[in-house]
């Protein structure tokens, strides 16, 4: 078994959804971000490494009617089905280590909150910018969330990286910066987590 699911499949073993550092209640940096984007709600829209994210729900909500959502871990996204109930049904959901998947469509929107700063090997970076590039469709949109300059250097075990909007647009050449922020995450345990965020358009 590939050691990126091993490691998050523990993670979430056993543990409530709503407990890990990462939970939010409500996705709202994420939301502004998307909707800055002017997607129609028929564009296709991916939500990578979703985890158990409420995010889905909220775009459900707001009437996007193609929803993706990909994580490694299948329990997250059962917690995510579960959830929803009869909704889930209105949601593509994929088990895969994103850095190996294989898009077999494009979508308008790609949405990223807290997968991009785990990957401190210069060659998953790659990987994940092919990957990106093979999923959006030209034109698209990329949203993508991580740890802020002055965030934490570890999660769940893991090593971060961490950027400032200036830094983590320099990791995607080829796409115009639209909009960057900064937003404060509040964990469940009551920390504070510093996140950089960018909305990128591919030029097509
Ligand atoms: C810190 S959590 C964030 C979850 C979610 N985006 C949120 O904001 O609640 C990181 C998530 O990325 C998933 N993940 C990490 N590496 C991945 C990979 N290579 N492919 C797919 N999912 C991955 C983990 O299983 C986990 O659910």
């Amino acid at each position: 078994m590939n050691d990126t699911r091993t490691h998050w499949d523990a993670v979430y073993s056993g543990r409530a959804v709503t407990e890990v550092s990462w939970f939010e209640a409500k996705a709202d940096a994420s939301m502004a971000l998307i909707g800055d984007a002017g997607l129609s709600l028929d564009d296709p829209v991916i939500d990578v490494g979703a985890g158990a994210s409420v995010l889905v729900d909220q775009l459900l909500r707001a009437g996007y009617r193609d929803v993706t959502a990909l994580d490694v871990a299948a329990d997250a996204l059962t917690a995510s089905r579960s959830r929803l109930g009869p909704d889930a049904r209105r949601v593509d959901w994929i088990v895969a280590d994103l850095l190996s998947w294989r898009p077999a469509r494009r979508y308008r929107l790609w949405h990223d909150r807290a997968v991009f700063h785990f990957l401190t090997d210069p060659a998953d970076r790659d990987r994940y910018r092919q990957v990106l590039r093979q999923a959006l469709a030209p034109g698209g949109y990329a949203v993508v969330g991580t740890f802020a300059a002055d965030g934490p250097t570890q999660c769940s075990g893991l090593s971060t990286a961490r950027y400032g909007a200036e830094d983590l647009a320099g990791e995607f050449p080829g796409y115009t910066v639209v909009r960057t922020a900064r937003a404060e995450h509040h964990t469940p345990a009551g920390g504070v987590q510093p996140f950089t965020w960018v909305l990128l358009a591919d030029r097509g």
